[in-house]
């Protein structure tokens, strides 16, 4: 067998008819590839026999080429390790070069792209999230099972049969479903049999399956207002009108829902902690809800996307349980509780769907992979999960508190929060006029990732408000971060009014 060089060949056609002798044109190919950038400092090249044997030519001019941009100083030996391009050469007189060749400049001339929906996508505010305090999303990265992690992978990655490395199944594996479905009639109260369970790229992708299978353009969608971006942004995609329902102290308000558009295909709502409000759905709306989606051939969207963190209760059972007509597509993600990095997250179709959903995501990118759902099946079944689930709960707990207090403590012991009972964020009332957008932008400036909750709104009325994530701030680092919020709040003059004798109802 001809084993392939270890080492880079740049694009290289040998030219044996040529006037140029061969091992200039293999010199040439390196230098170029080095003084263009396309070869960087430290890379390596391959070995002198290996590069004759790929390019078919014996070994001689290959042995020249090299010499040659050993001696330019294009490349250096390091013995015993072989041949690499030279450190340093990095240096202005590469810069300019090199940009060019990795960044070729954009041609004039027509470059036609979608008019559609996709043009008036925007990159969601979670793009610019990252470690800053407050960020809503964000979890306790620290607290990840690094050990336990590192172990089941490179188990699994010493276990790894053949038949493992070839595409696999479109839902998941079915060990990994058999784990998830176990989990979700547990601990969510969900009702399914482990074959309704797809294991998908994080909820998002749930979202975007469920609007590309329901929806047809025009096609009317409730979403909850102010609600999840998310949502909103794929059934955009899918061409259909959105319909923003507001949200009250009980959840979505069904009533405005119906009164607005009756008829609309699917609802898409966040029933555990209403994002970003953080209500929990009173059991009232979620029978007007599941009598409406019964009354009108409705669809049912449930992103439970943290129902697992309650801190006051038991977690509520999610929505879908009550569902009698399997009208409720349940989503949940192990970004919450896991990692978002991960991207896996599932979603509980009623069986009628099972196929469509099946093709779609088959359209889409196939599978799912199978190694690290292989790995996760060992982090369900062996205990892991649920251990590590416990000692989530105790740690955003006391995240919780600590920056209530903080809140509490630095803006008045009555501030208005809301939507602290659950989830990984609360929201902090605003006084009339102060302008969220200005405030989160201040923020931004102070190093404080903290979301403007009008930048949630879909409708006409603009509720204002900051959109606190504590997932991601450590218990020690709440009071200062909270410092910084309130000097902007008090530069802004938007520190908060207190909540008694307040007009403003709770969602
Ligand atoms: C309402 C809502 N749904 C879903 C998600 C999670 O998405 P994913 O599972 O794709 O990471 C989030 C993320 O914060 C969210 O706020």
């Amino acid at each position: 067998m001809t084993r392939s060089p270890r080492g880079l060949v740049p694009v290289l056609a040998i030219d044996r008819g040529g006037s140029r002798p061969l091992y200039r044109q293999i010199y040439e190919a390196y230098r170029d590839a080095i003084l263009g950038g396309r070869l960087g400092a430290g890379e390596r090249l391959p070995s002198t026999r290996g590069l004759a044997r790929e390019l078919g030519v014996s070994r001689f001019p290959v042995l020249t080429a090299f010499d040659q941009l050993l001696a330019e100083g294009y490349c250096e030996s390091r013995a015993g390790a072989g041949t690499f391009v030279a450190a340093d050469l990095a240096g202005e007189l590469l810069g300019a070069s090199r940009q060019a060749a990795r960044r070729p400049a954009v041609p004039t001339g027509p470059r036609r792209v979608s008019g559609g929906p996709a043009a008036r996508l925007r990159r969601a505010p979670f793009a610019r999230r990252g470690s800053a305090a407050f960020s809503v999303g964000a979890v306790a990265t620290e607290a990840f099972p690094f050990r336990v992690w590192g172990r089941l992978l490179s188990r699994q990655a010493r276990r790894l049969a053949p038949g493992q490395v070839h595409y696999g199944e479109t839902l998941g594996v079915p060990r990994f479903q058999r784990a998830i479905a176990a989990y979700l009639r547990t601990a969510r109260g969900v009702r399914c049999e482990d074959d309704q369970v797809m294991v998908v790229s994080g909820s998002q992708q749930a979202l975007d399956l469920a609007a590309r299978a329901l929806l047809d353009p025009d096609s009317a969608v409730w979403l909850e207002d102010p609600g999840y971006w998310g949502a909103r942004d794929t059934a955009e995609l899918a061409g259909a009108r959105c319909v923003p329902v507001p949200v009250d102290a009980e959840g979505l308000d069904v009533a405005a829902g119906m009164a607005r558009c009756p008829d609309a295909r699917v609802a898409f709502v966040t029933p555990s902690h209403q994002f970003p409000l953080g209500v929990t759905m009173s059991a009232a709306r979620r029978l007007l809800l599941l009598d409406w989606a019964s009354h009108h051939g409705a669809w049912i969207v449930e992103d439970d996307y943290n129902g697992e963190y309650r801190y006051e209760s038991q977690p509520i059972t999610a929505l879908q349980a009550l569902d009698r007509e399997a009208r409720v597509i349940y989503v949940g993600t192990l970004s919450k509780v896991l990692s978002p990095s991960l991207r896996v997250g599932y979603v509980v179709l009623p069986e009628d769907l099972v196929d469509r959903f099946a093709a779609l995501r088959a359209a889409l990118d196939i599978a799912p992979p199978t190694y690290l759902q292989e790995a996760l099946a060992d982090f369900f079944t062996e205990g892991h999960f649920a251990g590590h689930l416990r000692r989530m709960r105790r740690l955003y707990s006391r995240r919780r508190g600590a920056l209530i207090d903080a809140l509490r403590g630095e803006l008045g012991a009555d501030v208005e929060i809301l939507g602290e009972g659950a989830g990984l964020h609360l929201v902090l009332t605003l006084p009339e006029g102060a302008d969220d957008l200005e405030i989160s932008d201040l923020a931004a400036g102070a190093g404080l990732h903290v979301l403007a909750l009008s930048s949630c709104s879909l409708g006409a009325t603009r509720r204002r408000g900051l959109v606190l994530g504590y997932g991601g701030v450590p218990v020690d680092s709440a009071p200062e971060a909270v410092r910084r919020l309130a000097a902007i709040l008090d530069r802004a003059h938007a520190a908060p009014r207190s909540s008694k004798g307040s007009t403003q109802a709770r969602p």
